[in-house]
């Protein structure tokens, strides 16, 4: 077979990639430290703990949350989401520690906003670590059947309460996470009338109900004890529902809704982008964390190029900002 010299082709896309200058020109999706939301562990102890789940990641103390919060800052990341690690005795099966003004949260934020006023700082509202039975929402058991039934409205409240101990510590942003139908709105309301309009509220919109929160509840031991969080978080099979949920979440008053995770869920970002105006988050998770750390230690992957790519594909999916545990690294390297 004879191979023609030359292809008659007016049209080569190749011309647009051959140099690193034409690639910067048409380049479509660039990601920027100003993206980036860094989610950030803290415990009462007194010491900064590497977590044995999530390998670079540690939980820190108030001195060092706040250290960590301006090398990020200096870097660009001017977003952070908390998580506490609360100890066992002040878990209860009412979550009270949540709404506790003088608990870990709220002196983390009053910390943090007196040493960095320019960043944001977002808290993550759902009862898990507070909760003795390590449910997002309140868990009563059926007498008869044995079953576990997670309360929605009774939860509701406890999360109210929880937005607004944050919302007076100095949050920017409130994030329910809990997935419970009706808290978006119920927190809009709550927050106005204690006078806390300017509080945004981050829905976890689409939250599924997913495996890759794995390595996170190993660093919160926020493991449910006993049941699933299927009756809450959403089916992984299912997109028409995180429409809904983001319909809901609209007239409710969020500010911005998110997706998670976000690597598995790229169509799902894609969907909320296309069909609604706020903007949009989406969270890498811990298990999306660890499976770029673990094959980047078994010399498998290049670590950098990875992460890059990973963030930037999402990015390019629609989300406007992004939840990573990568950030401060990310942010170090993007310049
Ligand atoms: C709990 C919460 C979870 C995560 C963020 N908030 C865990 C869960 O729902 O079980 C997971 C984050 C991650 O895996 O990185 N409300």
């Amino acid at each position: 077979m004879a191979f023609p010299e030359k292809l008659h082709l007016p049209i080569r896309p190749r011309r647009n990639r051959q140099s690193a200058a034409i690639r910067g020109l048409v380049r479509e999706t660039t990601l920027t430290p100003a993206d980036l939301i860094y989610p950030l562990f803290l415990h009462e102890d007194n010491r900064v703990d590497e977590i044995a789940s999530m390998p670079g990641c540690q939980r820190h103390h108030l001195e060092s949350l706040v250290r960590e919060v301006g090398e990020a800052s200096a870097l660009g990341v001017r977003a952070v989401v908390l998580f506490p690690k609360i100890d066992d005795q002040l878990k209860t099966s009412g979550a009270e520690a949540c709404h506790d003004a003088d608990g870990l949260v709220p002196r983390a934020i009053r910390a943090i906003k007196s040493a960095h006023p320019e960043v944001a700082v977002i808290t993550d509202v759902a009862l898990d670590p507070y909760n003795a039975d390590g449910h997002d929402g309140l868990v009563v058991t059926d007498d008869r059947t044995g079953e576990l039934c997670i309360l929605n409205d009774e939860t509701v409240a406890v999360l109210c309460r929880q937005a607004l101990c944050h919302a007076a510590a100095g949050a920017d942003i409130v994030a329910p996470s809990d997935m419970m139908d009706g808290r978006v709105g119920a927190i809009r309301e709550a927050l106005d009338e204690a006078g806390h309009e300017r509080v945004g509220i981050l829905s976890y919109t689409a939250k599924y109900a997913s495996a890759y929160y794995g390595p996170f509840r190993g660093a919160l031991d926020s493991a449910p004890k006993a049941g699933d969080k299927k009756t809450y978080q959403m089916d992984p099979a299912n997109w028409r529902e995180a429409l809904r949920e983001a319909e809901l979440d609209v007239a409710e008053g969020a500010d911005m809704l998110m997706v998670k995770p976000a690597g598995p869920y790229l169509d799902i970002i894609r969907l909320l982008r296309e069909e609604i105006d706020l903007p949009l988050a989406a969270y890498q998770v811990s298990g999306e964390y660890l499976m770029i750390k673990s094959a980047a230690a078994a010399g498998w992957i290049d670590e950098d190029k990875v992460v890059l790519e990973s963030l930037t594909g999402i990015k390019r999916a629609g989300a406007d900002m992004i939840l990573t545990y990568f950030a401060k690294s990310v942010a170090a390297r993007l310049g």
